[in-house]
This record gives structure tokens, sequence and C-alpha cells, in this order.
């Protein structure tokens, strides 16, 4: 319920992508906001109201001269109460009208006479978004404020494949959310390990430790929320890539270690989350180890480089956060593990509360002593946590 207590006003341009607006309708329902839907001439003919009006509860509003409105103020009446206008599919048409700033139908009246946040979510054949008209005004929207979504890149209704379709209902509803965060990491960059590391053995075996690297994941969600620019080296996982983060997909804590020091430098803070296997086999062999009958081989360990305390160790490190997972003596041992590594802030977490779920229980460690997080979503966690890092960049 992300969006509990949001009044978004959703309007729907003519393109094929109107019938994403469905969902989008449904999705934006399920994280608690009401939706109040309108319609361009040109949407109806994609879908009707009707099934907007089924989804939202709301009636559905396509005309300036709606008798249903009685003071004939729609374009005032329906934005009033707007916590953002969301426009999707915003067709290349709509996204020239409000360019220029026309008025002649209910939307681009409404758009004109809003008084809150403006998203767009472009959809389009590729070469409509190419043309320099559309990129004319797409720059003329973003100099006014106005938030592009996208578009995304695929394939099209048409045919063709590129840059134009409207990005997926779910990353609409994941932006708009972003939107409504706290700007606390404006122009700060953000460096997170996530996820576990593989140690081959050989071709189809390896060393490695349990982690789904959803709290990793969900810290670098946070982050770009708040504004970070967020760069995410991330071990094998099967999550996808936070909208907007960069991620580098390494396998072994060989190639984390390399990427870390490869971008650290220009990052303001370090989050180091992933579950580095702490050694690795001394030897890979090229072919599969095969059971021949005789004693089974011992295999060889050697220590993998700890990534936190190298970054710590820097001559100008960036503020290091760590993360401590234990099975018991929680506060002893992330204490133990902070000076260890020389960290200011540290995050302790006991493995049978959260490990692998999708909430935690968390307790902060830092030189004002400790803050535990009470048990919440990890994504919720994760905007406490990129709070405190805000605190403390600010104390730097
Ligand atoms: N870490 C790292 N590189 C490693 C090992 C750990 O960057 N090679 C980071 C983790 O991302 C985490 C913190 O260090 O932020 C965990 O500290 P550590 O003491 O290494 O944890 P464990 O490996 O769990 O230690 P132990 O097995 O002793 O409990």
């Amino acid at each position: 319920m992300e969006l509990k207590g949001k009044h978004i006003v959703l309007g729907v341009t003519g393109g094929i992508a109107a019938y994403k607006a469905a969902e989008l309708v449904r999705l934006l329902i399920k994280q608690g906001a009401t939706v109040q839907v309108a319609m361009t001439e040109s949407a109806t003919h994609f879908v009707t109201p009707v099934t907007f009006q089924a989804l939202s509860g709301k009636t559905v509003f396509t005309d300036q001269w709606d008798a249903r409105i009685t003071n004939n103020m729609a374009h005032i009446d329906l934005s009033r109460e707007a916590d953002a206008l969301l426009i999707a599919p915003a067709s290349a048409d709509f996204l020239a009208k409000v360019a220029q700033g026309l008025a002649d139908d209910l939307l681009s009246t409404l758009v004109l006479a809003r008084d809150c946040p403006l998203l767009v979510a472009p959809a389009m054949n590729r070469q409509m978004w190419d043309n320099p008209a559309t990129q004319r005004n797409a720059a003329t929207l973003r100099t006014d404020g106005i938030k592009i979504l996208g578009p995304g890149c695929g394939d099209q209704a048409c045919g063709e494949t590129g840059l134009g379709r409207m990005i997926e209902p779910e990353e609409i509803v994941a932006e708009l959310i972003a939107h409504f965060q706290p700007k606390l990491l404006t122009g700060k960059r953000m460096l997170i390990t996530a996820g576990p590391t593989f140690e081959a053995i050989d071709p189809v075996r390896g060393i490695t430790n349990l982690s789904t690297g959803k709290m990793g994941y969900a810290i670098a969600r946070a982050a770009r929320e708040a504004g970070a620019a967020v760069t995410l080296v991330s071990g094998p996982v099967a999550l996808p890539c936070p909208q907007g983060v960069t991620r580098i997909s390494v396998s072994s804590a060989l190639q984390m270690c390399e990427a870390v020091h490869n971008h650290v430098g220009n990052n303001d803070t370090f989050v180091a989350v992933a579950a580095v296997a702490d050694y690795r086999p001394i030897r890979t062999s090229a072919q599969k180890i095969k059971k021949d009958g005789s004693a089974p081989q011992a295999i060889e360990l050697v220590l993998n480089p700890d990534i936190l305390a190298e970054v710590a160790a820097l001559p100008q490190p960036p503020l290091c956060v760590g993360f401590a997972a234990e099975s018991e003596n929680l506060h002893e041992y992330a204490e133990k593990k902070r000076r260890a590594k020389k960290i200011p802030l540290i995050v302790g977490n006991l493995i049978q509360q959260g490990f692998g779920g999708d909430t935690n229980t968390l307790i902060l460690f830092d030189d004002d002593g400790q803050h535990p997080l009470p048990p919440a979503p990890k994504i919720e966690l994760a905007r406490q946590l990129v709070a405190r890092i805000a605190t403390l960049l600010e104390k730097r």
C-alpha cells in the first residue's frame, strides 16, 4: 500500500497502449491510491470508459461540456484534490499540445489548469519518438518540470522494434511511488554490493552463500527514489534491476572486488550488503570433476579479499556501511565487525528474522549507539536506512 491516501488523476490518450492503462488503474488501486480517469476522445476508440469506470469505481470523464459536472468546471474540479496527474499513455500529439500549452479538450485543459505535479508516459512508434519535433517537445516538458517516464525499448504494435513503447504498468507505478519519496540524496552517488558470490570449483559446481539479494536491491531502489545515482554490483540473483539503477553483474568475490574498486572513486557512499564468500577454491578445474571410485578430493581454499574493509581503508573513503547477518549475539558481533572494519555504520539482523523473505528486522549500530528498526517490509527499512545515511552524509 505504498500509495495509500494519494489521489491520482490518470489521463488516457489515444494509442494502442491505452489497453495497458486498464491494468495500471488496477495496480494503482492495489497500492492504496484513489484514481480518477479522464480520457481524450480518441482514447475511447481503443478502450471504452466503462472499462475504466469499473476498475476505478469512479465516473470517467471525456468531455469538457459533460453535463454531469454542474458548474461546467470539470477541468478545475477534477484536478483540485489530485496529488499527481499522470498521463499514460501519452501520445505524440498530446505531448505536443502540453509543450505548447494548448487546451482544446478536457484532458489538455486539465493539464493546463493543474495545481499538482505532472508525469507522462509516452507511447508511440519509434520514428514518431525520434522525430526532432517530438524530441523538442520532450525537452520543453523537461524544462517545464514535467517528469517523462520512459519510453521503453522493444516490440511495437506496428511490428517495428525500437524506443517509443510505453513502459510497463508496474514500472509506471514504481516511478509514481518514487516520485512521492523525499529527495534526501539529490546529487549524491551510491555504490552497493548485493546478493551472494559464487566461487567455482569446476564448470558446474561451486561454493556460495544463501542470499536472495532482496535487501541490497531494496536499498538500491530506495536510494534512487531519494534522488541518488546508484550503481549496484550484484552477484547471481533472480531479481530484476530496480528502475534507474545501473547494475554490474558479477559472479565471484574477486570479480565483485574488482568492480567495486573500478567504481568506488566517484561515490559518496558505499553500502556492502553482499554475502561475499569468505573463501574460494585455490584452483578451479577447467573440466567437470569426475568421481572415479577413489577417495574424494579435498578442496583447498584461500581467503577472499574483504571488499568492505579494503574500501574503508582507502585514503579518502566514501561513507561506508556494512551488514552483519548473525544467528546469535547480534549486538556483540555487529559492533565487533564495525570496529574491525573501521566503518561508521553497520546494519545488524538476526537471520532467523527475515532471511530470504520480504520483511526484516534491523538494528543500526553507529557512533551514537543503537537504533532498532521494527519489523517492516524491506523497502520500508531500506528507506529508513537511506534517511540515516543522508543524516550521516550531512554531518561529514
Ligand atoms: N564483506 C565484504 N567482503 C568480504 C566479506 C564481507 O565486503 N569478503 C562485507 C559484507 O558485504 C558485509 C560485511 O562485510 O557488509 C560482513 O562482514 P563479515 O565479518 O565479513 O561477515 P561474515 O562473512 O558474515 O563474517 P563471519 O563469517 O565472521 O560472521
